[in-house]
């Protein structure tokens, strides 16, 4: 890096890091990621990948906009990012389904299909699913949702941001970064850099930067588990949502599924105990799946938020430092549009206000001291 100078640096790199470095490349802004370990090795490499608009979040209004906005991005993204890195990122275009079992999950999810547009609802789900139990009572199809491979999406967004002229720096933590009233000076544990602006994008790991800077923490992270299997046939492309708990077919015969959700919990072991109450949902559904070969286990801790709304923005008392974080179950849907939404207001585009201040880190503002230093 050039005189050991950007003009913006980023503090993490998983999906949400390597996309904003992307965008902001790709506008000539030049922007630099430290990443403590391996690009993509936290949260990002856990996730089933699903862009999951109509499952994992609660939200109608902007917040709902939002998702469908970043899941769309990615049909133009997926060949882009193609063209310019020879990475496929696996998007997968054939919808999502959810399932219900009880007469008040079919009910709930007749209502969902009334709120939101394009929604379908299958009466004998079976049909299409022939594995699945007939306790299946119908299923709301999702047909604009999908999923993706996020760490190949991960992997392409940091090898384009690089082709546009990015920096990446593996292997090195950010310990503290000083304000020097106009730009920062960032401690890394070998060398201090500058930077015009800097963005939080540590994921679960987001909450001292909040800390040190008077604002109060809002991360919660959550921990997810998940486990593999591999089908000796394709049973279906579609991925399967039920009750906070889904089955992603990856097109190499794989089959995620996913996922427990233990808030507060750091822990980066994968426990049979909650494997376990995976499988019990999975074969409730899928009773034949008990003779499958399993694959492979792992976890990952997501960057929850108390209210449940990423962070979004400028800090609301240090000028040139943003956050991007808080993505909680759908950093892999919200990438796209977040790398854009940081570029847009690091480079003073214009933004919808309403998107702007459903994100903003002004929301956290408190009176009070606040300091702008952070010593490991
Ligand atoms: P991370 O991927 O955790 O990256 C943050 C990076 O910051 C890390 O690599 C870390 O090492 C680095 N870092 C932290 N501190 C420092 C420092 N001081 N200096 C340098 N580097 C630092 N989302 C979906 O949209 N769809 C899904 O299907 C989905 N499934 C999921 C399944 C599971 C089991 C889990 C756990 C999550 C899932 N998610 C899903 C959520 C998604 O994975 C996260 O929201 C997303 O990965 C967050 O990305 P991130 O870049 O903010 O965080
Ligand atoms: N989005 C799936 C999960 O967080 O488990």
């Amino acid at each position: 890096m050039k005189n050991n100078h950007c003009d913006v640096l980023i503090i993490g790199g998983g999906i949400i890091g390597h996309s904003i470095s992307c965008y902001l490349n790709k506008s000539g802004v030049h922007a630099a990621v430290v990443e403590k370990q391996a690009s993509g090795g936290k949260a990002t490499q856990a996730a089933a990948g699903m862009l999951g608009v109509h499952t994992e979040n609660e939200g109608v209004g902007k917040y709902h906009q939002f998702c469908e906005k970043s899941r769309d991005m990615y049909t133009g993204l997926a060949q882009e990012l193609r063209e310019l890195t020879s990475i496929d990122i696996g998007l997968s275009h054939f919808g999502m389904m959810e399932i219900a079992v009880k007469d008040e999950e079919k009910e709930a999810l007749l209502l969902k299909k009334s709120t939101f547009r394009n929604l379908e609802w299958l009466e004998t789900p079976i049909d299409r699913i022939p594995s699945l139990s007939d306790k299946a009572s119908g299923a709301l199809f999702m047909k604009d949702d999908g999923h993706v491979e996020p760490r190949q999406v991960c992997e392409s967004f940091k090898r384009a941001a690089l082709l546009y002229g990015g920096d990446l720096l593996e292997d090195r933590t950010v310990l503290r970064v000083k304000n020097n009233q106009g730009s920062f000076t960032v401690h890394l544990d070998s060398c201090s850099l500058t930077a015009e602006h800097v963005v939080v994008a540590s994921g679960a790991e987001s909450g001292q930067w909040f800390e040190t800077t008077g604002l109060p923490n809002p991360i919660v992270p959550t921990k997810g588990e998940s486990f593999s299997i591999k089908l000796r046939e394709n049973y279906f492309n579609e991925a399967l949502f039920f009750r906070d708990f889904y089955v992603v077919p990856k097109p190499d015969g794989r089959c995620i599924i996913g996922a427990t959700s233990k808030p507060d919990d750091k822990t980066t072991n994968t426990s049979v105990g909650g494997l376990s109450s995976l499988m019990n949902l999975l074969f409730s559904l899928f009773p034949e799946w008990k003779e499958a070969a399993f694959q492979d286990f792992w976890s990952g801790i997501r960057p929850g938020t108390e209210d449940g709304v990423p962070v979004i923005g400028e800090h609301p008392f240090i000028s040139n430092l943003y956050f991007a974080t808080g993505h909680y179950r759908n950093g892999i849907l919200l990438a796209p549009a977040t790398g854009q939404l940081i570029e847009k207001q690091i480079t003073k585009k214009p933004i919808d206000p309403s998107i702007q201040e459903l994100f903003s880190p002004s929301r956290l503002a408190e009176k009070g001291e606040w300091t702008y230093e952070y010593s490991s």
